[in-house]
């Protein structure tokens, strides 16, 4: 049965949009994403995790979300994964405090096991209700070139589903920014025969030098 839409039905997932202030830089969206209630990751999680680097930067890295590292400490990529991508950039040839670096959704998201929180994929809905926080990254930042690290930044990034082996490596959209999707890093992580893992981090390193080139 089709839902009644009236003017004062409120969805219950309104989306990150009413807590993003208008005309903001970073400092004061890293402020207000505190009291962001745009959908329900922001309860469990500890603390909303904005970004690192430079307002100024020409590359843009977009993860997925927080880790149980980055949600105890408040930043991004400072767990296992922030590992492996500091050792690609540093490969690839770009300084890592010379990019802004951020995340598709700003809260971790999680199911308990015991003691343990084991990371959960953020749905759809979770990328879409976290995307303002992202445009207005772009808008504040304006960077030449953005990563995606991953299928979920590339679906925020791109607004559809990007299937990372079809299309990583390339420079994709254009017009305010190129685009560049790649894997996560943290799905080598998960790689236990050394050659393979190689051959992964190899093809991720090539694909922000790809960025780097682009970014000039
Ligand atoms: N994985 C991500 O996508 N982002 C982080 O900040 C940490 C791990
Ligand atoms: Fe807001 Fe994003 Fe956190 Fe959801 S995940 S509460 S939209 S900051």
């Amino acid at each position: 049965m089709p839902h009644a839409r009236t003017a004062e039905s409120k969805p219950a997932r309104p989306g990150a949009e009413e807590w993003v202030p208008a005309s903001a830089d970073v400092a004061q969206l890293a402020q207000a994403v505190h009291d962001c209630r745009g959908c329900e990751l922001w309860g469990p999680a500890t603390q909303a995790v904005f970004s690192s680097g430079p307002d100024d930067a020409t590359v843009m890295l977009v993860g997925e979300q927080p880790g149980d590292r980055e949600d105890r400490e408040g930043e991004p990529f400072v767990g296992p994964a922030g590992r492996v991508l500091a050792d690609a950039l540093h490969a690839a040839g770009l300084d890592a405090e010379q990019v802004y670096v951020t995340n598709a959704v700003k809260h971790f998201r999680f199911t308990e096991r015991g003691k343990q929180r084991l990371h959960k994929k953020p749905d759809v809905a979770h990328i879409r209700a976290c995307g303002p926080w992202l445009e207005a990254e772009l808008t504040a930042v304006r960077p030449r070139v953005v990563v995606a690290l991953g299928a979920t930044a590339a679906r925020a990034l791109l607004g559809r589903e990007v299937r990372i082996g079809a299309e990583r490596g390339q420079l994709l959209d254009g017009e305010t920014h190129d685009v560049v999707v790649t894997t996560h890093p943290s799905s080598l992580l998960r790689l236990r025969d050394r050659s393979e893992f190689g051959e992964k981090f190899g093809a991720l390193v090539a694909d922000l030098r790809t960025a780097a080139e682009a970014a000039g």
